[in-house]
């Protein structure tokens, strides 16, 4: 009798918990589709609460729904690493001790890897330590394409090619999103520049959009599935990028059928009837001084707060329109912070500066290596001279959003200590910055003749000079908010590179930077090296490629002109670029980069593609599998590739393709596939990549199609865009 009774209330109890659990409301079930819990919570949330979904309450956060246990919505910057918390309604730190992360490289950097399973690594990376302070949406990544040097932000971006940003978004973005944090993919589109970025009208053809400008958005769309994007505050064709009907909802919502959130650049929406109709899910950042009417906009007063729900209720705008909206805003955070999957994450921890340091090492690029004068193996010398402001400088404060507060950086300085020993290493600044904050404006700076002189007896008495130059994060150097000035290294850089080549011909080159620069001493200096911004592990990644430990293998994302006017954009003056601060045309069209560099047989100072190892590698004859392929088939190509040095390396193979006599302008070349291969020493390997036919194809006109035109093509293997090794013609069906 007993052991009924037991039996029967263990049948209560279990039957109370299948009602509790029948009960609980399909949207909190994580078990459930995410699309039935969207529309679920939809049918339980306000009209005004759901208006309340669309837009801020805070510097980088929009509400949920409280009442329902549907969480804010936090963002934060991007992409080099998670921004220190800033005040509710300040752009300011807010000064909480546990909030300094792990800086990663900046995405020049992670570009010039050519190597996707790096850009995994990153993604998954950056997204732990998302994820570990809690943020919905990561800012980040940005693939705007490198149009001109001169662009202030190009260092956030992938370089100039759509292939290779493409490749390495996709990795990037799923990464991230392991972690339950959406990528927010920015800024679409064609937010080349910085200056009159929050209005440029920016004119272009369909092809030049289609073919240069839009496909990283795509693949991040459609092969990333990131679930968030963020409009761009320039202007297309006469509307602005965050409200903008071509790229909204006819390309991303139509054409790509992307799911996720459009979320705008803050303070990049202009207008409500645009912002509700044109695409726009979530308004962000519109000038504020906070939560009152204070002689500022309030949150309330947001284009798409009041003035949204008051169009609602006077039937200006319709419900469907907000659902539209909400639905995507509720599918992020089901995808996110309401999901089962949603790992804890880390934060600063080995793994995370084990992988920085791979990043930046595998992105370094070597330039020139004349003399075989590096690897500059430890012991070889007793005196190196370390010269230059960016071995002392921190780079990842500055630049605008991006500006991280790091829990570490090793700086340049300190990491050749590391490796060769304080006692043969010897530091001399060189040239002194103006600074950008005020407290350290107050800082003595000296004037530049005694810098360089001070350096030049340092270099004099030393066996080798390592000097470390470049651009910093200063506003017109490489820095959000305004474009360079002048494409020459700042600060009398020039002047001082040339008195330290004359003390000291043994003078290694290190460019800090995440554009390309003049280098009217290129000639003389015997070694340059292209170090970016490398984040928390800055100098050990350059100790290791600096004393051979490393062997270098990145490669240039973009191309570096000789000259300014090399620059195809550039080329054709003001009124393609920088615009007359209204409009700007984009006059080159799809020869953008190297496109422009090989079609119109310009010389660039260094190719898009291009960089050195200390090994060399002997590149066989490209063959393809067949003759004549259809258009829905792949190529398959292959070729050798031997390592014939002293070194084990790694060389990031790529393959360009052009067709023999199209209908079109087609570029002389495009990068259409690459690999980054491993190989020790003697060994030998046969490459294989694959490219699909549509692959080939160009952006028609006139039928709004890609068209891929019967004939010939020619591939080419090359160790960069201006070293072709060999090719193969092969004809399309
Ligand atoms: C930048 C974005 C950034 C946002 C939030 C904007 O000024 O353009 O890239 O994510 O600020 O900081």
């Amino acid at each position: 009798m007993k052991k009924l009774k037991t039996f029967l209330s263990c049948l209560l109890v279990v039957g109370l918990q299948v009602n509790a659990q029948s009960a609980r409301p399909v949207y909190l079930d994580p078990s459930e589709p995410i699309e039935k819990r969207v529309e679920d919570a939809l049918s339980r949330i306000t009209l005004k609460e759901k208006v309340d979904m669309c837009h801020a309450q805070s510097k980088f956060s929009a509400k949920g729904v409280a009442r329902l246990g549907i969480p804010e919505v936090w963002t934060d910057d991007g992409p080099h690493g998670i921004r220190e918390e800033v005040f509710w309604d300040e752009w300011s730190g807010a000064k909480w001790t546990n909030d300094s992360c792990t800086a990663f490289p900046a995405l020049t950097c992670l570009a010039a890897t050519f190597n996707p399973d790096v850009a995994l690594l990153y993604g998954k990376s950056v997204g732990e330590e998302a994820r570990y302070r809690n943020k919905t949406v990561l800012l980040g990544p940005g693939v705007n394409i490198y149009r001109t040097p001169m662009n202030g932000r190009n260092f956030e971006y992938m370089g100039e090619d759509p292939y290779l940003s493409s490749r390495m978004v996709v990795p990037y973005i799923q990464g991230v999103q392991q972690n339950g944090v959406a990528a927010c993919v920015k800024h679409f589109a064609l937010n080349n520049q910085e200056y009159m970025r929050d209005h440029i009208n920016v004119n272009i053809s369909d092809r030049a959009l289609y073919e240069i400008y839009l496909p990283a958005f795509k693949a991040a769309v459609q092969e990333g599935k990131a679930w968030s994007i963020m409009g761009s505050y320039n202007e297309l064709r006469g509307q602005h990028c965050c409200h903008n009907d071509l790229l909204l909802n006819q390309i991303l919502k139509t054409e790509w059928k992307f799911d996720g959130v459009v979320i705008s650049d803050w303070g990049g929406v202009h207008d409500s009837d645009q912002a509700v109709q044109n695409g726009l899910d979530l308004e962000m950042g519109t000038s504020t001084d906070g939560l009152t009417n204070n002689g500022g906009v309030a949150y309330a007063d947001y284009y798409l707060a009041n003035p949204f729900l008051k169009g609602i209720e006077l039937g200006k705008y319709t419900v469907d329109q907000l659902n539209s909206k909400v639905t995507r805003i509720l599918r992020l955070i089901f995808r996110s912070t309401m999901s089962k999957d949603r790992p804890f994450g880390r934060f600063v921890s080995p793994e995370h500066s084990a992988a920085a340091l791979k990043i930046a090492e595998e992105g370094i690029v070597l330039l020139k290596n004349n003399r075989q004068l590096l690897p500059v193996t430890v012991g070889k010398y007793k005196k190196i001279a370390v010269i230059g402001e960016n071995a002392t400088r921190s780079v990842t404060l500055g630049g605008g959003s991006s500006s991280l507060k790091v829990q570490y950086e090793v700086t340049p300085l300190e990491g050749l200590i590391a490796k060769y020993g304080k006692e043969n290493i010897v530091y001399s600044r060189g040239y002194a910055s103006e600074r950008s904050s005020k407290k350290k404006a107050k800082q003595l700076i000296v004037p530049s003749d005694s810098l360089i002189n001070a350096a030049v007896e340092t270099a004099k008495n030393a066996d080798v000079v390592v000097y470390f130059g470049g651009l910093n994060k200063n506003p017109n150097q490489d820095s959000e908010g305004s474009d360079r000035k002048s494409y020459e290294l700042p600060y009398g850089q020039d002047k001082l590179i040339t008195a330290l080549l004359k003390a000291n011909k043994n003078l290694v080159v290190m460019l800090v930077s995440g554009n390309a620069v003049a280098m009217p001493w290129v000639n003389e200096v015997p070694v340059i090296l292209q170090t970016w911004y490398l984040g928390s592990e800055a100098g050990n990644a350059i100790a290791g490629v600096l004393s051979g430990e490393v062997n270098p293998s990145g490669k240039l994302p973009f191309s570096f002109p000789k000259k300014l006017d090399d620059n195809g954009a550039i080329s054709f003056g003001k009124e393609s670029f920088p615009g007359d601060s209204i409009n700007e045309y984009y006059k080159e069209d799809i020869l953008v980069g190297y496109r422009w560099f090989d079609t119109k047989k310009i010389a660039p100072l260094f190719a898009f593609g291009y960089g050195l190892s200390y090994t060399s590698f002997e590149y066989g004859k490209i063959t393809t599998d067949k003759k004549s392929y259809n258009p829905d088939e792949t190529i398959k190509v292959s070729f050798i590739l031997k390592n014939t040095g002293m070194k084990d390396g790694a060389e990031a193979v790529q393959v360009y393709a052009s067709q023999a006599h199209a209908s079109v302008i087609r570029p002389a070349k495009e990068l259409k596939a690459f690999k980054k291969v491993f190989l020790k020493t003697g060994e030998s390997v046969t490459v294989e990549l694959e490219i699909k036919v549509q692959d080939l194809a160009f952006f028609n006109e006139v039928t709004h199609a890609w068209s891929v035109e019967p004939g010939e093509f020619i591939l080419r293997n090359a160790a960069s865009s201006a070293e072709v090794k060999s090719n193969v013609s092969i004809k399309v069906l």
